[in-house]
């Protein structure tokens, strides 16, 4: 496949996307993808995160079963359940006025049948407020994703690198390589054609990624999959700079807030120790 495949979204400038005057909704993004312009999206776990992210003009606000690794500290993202991820999407939801708010079914909700998809998807609706679900997996999953989007239910499908497929997937390995670009196109058609408004293409060769997009007419977005993809997002712990670990390759650091949180609790300890705070101003 051809490195030479001319991305169809504007480049050098930032997208002059209208912001909605009310929410971001499954429409606008369909839109930005039929007239050339890109879109973003982050992970967020939180009101305060979901505020700051949607004021700054994220489009689109994850509240990914990453939550797992980022928040709870566990080593893979299949330990979370049903129960955590309504908490976390709560949360955001609590934050969000205007973003479009996806939730991921965690692993262990949805695979089981179309019909536990559906459950899963109501429950989290019913109780979180979020906009849509993202469901992992091939197109093999084509009919968990029509049964969702049935219920009315908005599914973003996830293919490529599925981090709740870790294991059989042999690790974190880039997919798609190859004759297996084929397959995934394959894929990502059958669930464009099961209804999903959007596919999300993770460690996917840039190439492969631009192919998907130039093949679907709903938008495409990308982690670690070229620039050819209607949006992009990132996991805000990485890509602000919390996560001390060793980051992906596709990660661009925009901030050190490691370190800028750090000085600022050092300093305050410091204040608390030697007794200048709290200071006259901060008692009654
Ligand atoms: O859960 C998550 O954060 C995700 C992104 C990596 C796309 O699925």
């Amino acid at each position: 496949m051809s490195h030479e495949q001319p991305s169809p979204y504007a480049s050098g400038q930032p997208s002059p996307a209208p912001r909605p005057a009310g929410r971001v909704r499954i429409g606008h993004l369909a839109r930005a993808k039929a007239e050339g312009r890109r879109f973003a999206m982050l992970t967020a776990y939180d009101q305060y995160a979901a505020s700051i992210f949607e004021e700054a003009g994220i489009e689109v606000l994850l509240v990914g079963d990453s939550a797992a690794n980022n928040v709870m500290g566990h080593a893979t993202t299949l330990p979370i359940t049903l129960d955590e991820m309504s908490v976390f999407a709560r949360s955001v939801t609590a934050g969000a006025k205007r973003s479009l708010v996806v939730c991921d079914l965690p692993f262990g909700s949805f695979e089981a049948s179309p019909q536990l998809a559906v459950e899963s998807s109501v429950r989290l609706m019913k109780e979180t407020g979020i906009h849509a679900v993202k469901m992992e997996g091939t197109g093999r999953r084509a009919g968990h994703v029509r049964a969702v989007v049935d219920a009315g239910i908005p599914v973003m499908a996830h293919i490529g690198f599925t981090p709740q497929a870790e294991h059989a997937l042999g690790g974190y390995k880039v997919q798609g390589r190859g004759d297996a670009a084929r397959l995934l196109i394959d894929d990502a058609l059958a669930l464009e054609a099961a209804g999903a408004f959007c596919v999300l293409l993770e460690m996917v060769p840039a190439e492969v990624a631009a192919a998907v997009d130039a093949a679907l007419s709903v938008p495409t977005i990308g982690i670690g999959a070229g620039s050819a993809t209607t949006g992009q997002v990132l996991v805000w712990q990485d890509m602000m700079g919390l996560n001390p670990g060793k980051l992906p390759r596709f990660v661009k650091k925009y901030a050190d807030l490691r370190q800028v949180m750090g000085d600022a609790a050092a300093e305050y300890h410091r204040d608390v120790v030697d007794g200048t705070f709290p200071a006259d101003e901060h008692g009654f």
